[in-house]
């Protein structure tokens, strides 16, 4: 089942929740800081023994780490690396004639894979949660904050990864009835009421 809250995830008594970490994941600002701060001095040192992939980075971007939750009220973190938002917006050539006025060069977004990239932080958090019988977990609005994602296009990406997971995971053919009645709780916490107006126009 999917949720909406508003809230500070550190306060969540889930299964799970996500932290917005950097490819280090040794804390930083925002999410990664208040979870860092709630968690204590032992996440720190459990980040630290996630293995480097190569120098400075344990979780490249898109993907997820999870470790436990120390004195966080929830089970487990899982630390996932959402992508820095770095739009480019180039003229796509020339102008178009309108009549007598000419449009002006309409300007086209050009990405570098951050859609993708932040679709895979929701899939491979997902999948982690449930390789560790998670049965809630709780998503902050990743990459919306310092790392600059525009919240309508993010929250797009999040709930549609988050729809299809929960399609696949209740059709499975092997699902009896209670693993289908166990389908897992998905919370999207919000810090602010702008971020829970995106959610709600999407899910309702
Ligand atoms: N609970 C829930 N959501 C929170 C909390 C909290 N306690 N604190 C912040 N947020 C929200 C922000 O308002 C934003 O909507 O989390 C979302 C993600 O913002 P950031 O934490 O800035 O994360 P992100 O944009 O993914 O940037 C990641 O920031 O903190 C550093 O180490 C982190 O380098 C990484 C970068």
């Amino acid at each position: 089942m999917i949720k909406i809250i508003q809230g500070d995830i550190t306060t969540l008594a889930v299964d799970a929740i996500v932290n917005a970490a950097n490819q280090v994941m040794l804390g930083g600002g925002g999410v990664d800081g208040a979870i860092h701060r709630a968690a204590g001095p032992e996440l720190y040192e459990a980040c630290l023994k996630v293995p480097e992939v190569r120098p400075g980075v344990r979780c490249p971007t898109g993907e997820a780490r999870i470790t436990t939750g120390f004195k966080l009220p929830a089970k487990f973190v899982i630390h996932t690396v959402g992508p820095v938002y770095r739009e480019i917006t180039a003229p796509c050539g020339g102008s178009r004639p309108m009549g007598k006025r000419t449009r002006r060069a309409e300007r086209v977004p050009r990405l570098h894979g951050e859609p993708e990239k932040l679709a895979a932080c929701y899939r491979n958090s997902l999948a982690l949660a449930m390789e560790n019988g998670c049965k809630s977990i709780a998503f902050p609005c990743i990459s919306t904050g310092i790392y600059g994602y525009p919240k309508e296009d993010a929250a797009e990406i999040a709930v549609r990864e988050v729809e299809e997971f929960l399609a696949a995971s209740t059709s499975a053919p092997c699902a009896t009835v209670d693993e289908k009645n166990a389908e897992m709780d998905v919370i999207f916490c919000c810090f602010s009421t702008h971020d829970v107006a995106v959610y709600e126009r999407l899910l309702k």
